[in-house]
């Protein structure tokens, strides 16, 4: 028996100064400290445990259960468990390396091997970004290694990983927490963190981290802009049309056209799909139009519009006039302020209503001047023919411009667009929003 026993010691102990039978291997980050947790056998509680480097000579004994603790090592003999744990402080990166925890004894000394490595308390080097708009949300996409499918997920601000799980906003455990939402789809291994009612201050560094059991936990690092959202005023009056013009950005992929009416954004009803009053034109790379026709006062509130209902929209506050004048004096519009009414979302029948009256008004005052200097002219009996000529062709002028001016004026009072062209280029753009939409079903 007492052979026996002494050759599995002796077994023990060469495996222990080759090292290969327990190695110990402890994580730390910069200016963090790290536990050192070494069992030893049964039978040395009392002696004397030490934890040293290197050579293990004199000079590298850092700290032993007879000395004081110091500001940088901490020693603690559990001797119910037979475990010593060394608590290193303020790592810096010279402290990664090879240690060795060792029990005193009579002979050679009991040694178990220990690797710390020191990482930095930063993350990452790439960093993805995602830009979203205030009171929206943003969805963060965290992808994982498969190996990792049941371990606790989850998210904190900034870009340190050393205390990112002790501030997560969210944990796989949690799944929701005020405005974050964390989703885990485990067949393609990615969680996804929803993040709503969007701030300016929800902007900034974010980490995803998955806990490891062994080592440091995983991380990729996300930073977030958050960009105010543009409030737009436009006034329109009842009866007639009015565009609104909306951000289309190239940037986004998968994106979705969308019109949409109520006070919140995210709860706020989709009106596209009533294309006869709303009808949809000049989408290009950065913007789309839609046009409101035949405006009621019910339409007066608040919409939003862009493209992807989280990532890119304005806020447009639309007011509704009701006026009187508006049913003896017709506005009247040329082409070239149809094609800035719908080019700028500032501009609006309101604008129209109060300039051409005055033009009418200034004809009107000119008319009359003539009049006055034709008739001072022929009380006077100084007639100048060449000029009076001149003056009436100009006159002749005026009126074949009004007139002009009158036809196009139909147009916009039956809100029906001015050429076959345009009809056309509607019918392709709702057509193009169908497909969006069902691209988006899909
Ligand atoms: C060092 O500190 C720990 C915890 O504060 C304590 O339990 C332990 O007894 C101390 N060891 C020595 C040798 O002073
Ligand atoms: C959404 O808006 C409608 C009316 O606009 C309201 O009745 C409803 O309670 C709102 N829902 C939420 C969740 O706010
Ligand atoms: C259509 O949009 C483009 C780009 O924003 C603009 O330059 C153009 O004037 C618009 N055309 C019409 C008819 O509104």
């Amino acid at each position: 028996m007492w052979i026996c026993q002494h050759v599995l010691f002796i077994i023990f102990t060469l495996n222990c100064v080759s090292g290969a039978a327990s190695l110990i291997h402890v994580f730390g980050y910069e200016g963090k400290e790290v536990k050192i947790s070494c069992p030893y056998i049964k039978g040395y509680e009392s002696y004397e445990k030490y934890l040293c480097k290197n050579g293990c000579g004199y000079s590298d004994i850092l700290i032993t259960t007879l000395q004081r603790n110091t500001s940088k090592y901490l020693i603690y003999d559990d001797t119910k468990k037979t475990i010593i744990t060394v608590t290193i402080s303020d790592l810096r990166s010279h402290d990664a390396g090879k240690y060795w925890c060792g029990v005193s004894r009579l002979g050679k000394d009991l040694y178990t091997e220990v690797q710390l490595e020191v990482k930095k308390d930063r993350c990452c080097d790439t960093v993805s970004k995602i830009q979203s708009i205030e009171k929206g949300s943003v969805s963060i996409s965290c992808p994982y290694d498969f190996e990792y499918v049941n371990n606790l997920k989850y998210i904190c601000r900034g870009n340190r990983p050393s205390t990112c799980l002790q501030q997560a906003v969210i944990t796989s455990d949690t799944k929701q927490n005020g405005q974050f939402r964390l989703t885990d789809d485990r067949k393609s291994s990615i969680f996804t963190v929803t993040i709503s009612s969007l701030t300016l201050r929800d902007s900034g560094s974010y980490l995803c981290g998955v806990q490891r059991k062994v080592g440091l936990d995983v991380f990729s690092a996300v930073e977030l802009e958050v960009k105010e959202l543009e409030l737009f005023h436009i006034s329109g009056i009842v009866g007639h049309p009015v565009t609104l013009q909306c951000p289309n950005p190239p940037e986004q992929r998968d994106k979705k056209m969308f019109l949409c009416k109520g006070d919140q954004h995210n709860n706020c009803t989709d009106i596209m799909e009533n294309q006869r009053k709303f009808m949809l034109h000049n989408v290009s790379s950065s913007c789309f139009s839609v046009t409101i026709t035949d405006l009621e006062a019910a339409d007066a509130g608040t919409y939003y519009c862009g493209s992807d209902s989280q990532l890119s929209y304005i806020k447009i506050q639309l007011t509704v006039v009701s006026t009187d004048q508006s049913s003896t004096v017709s506005p009247i519009i040329t082409d070239e302020q149809i094609t800035s009414l719908t080019t700028s979302p500032h501009l609006t029948d309101v604008t129209l209503f109060y300039i051409l009256p005055a033009v009418l008004a200034l004809l009107l005052i000119l008319v009359f001047l003539l009049w006055m200097v034709l008739k001072y002219k022929s009380r006077s009996k100084k007639v100048d023919g060449v000029g009076l000529n001149v003056l009436n062709s100009d006159v002749g002028m005026i009126s074949n411009d009004i007139y002009e001016l009158q036809e196009n004026a139909v147009y916009m009072n039956t809100s029906s667009p001015p050429n076959m062209s345009n009809h056309d280029d509607i019918y392709t753009n709702i057509l193009y929003r169908k497909d969006l939409s069902q691209l988006g079903n899909m």
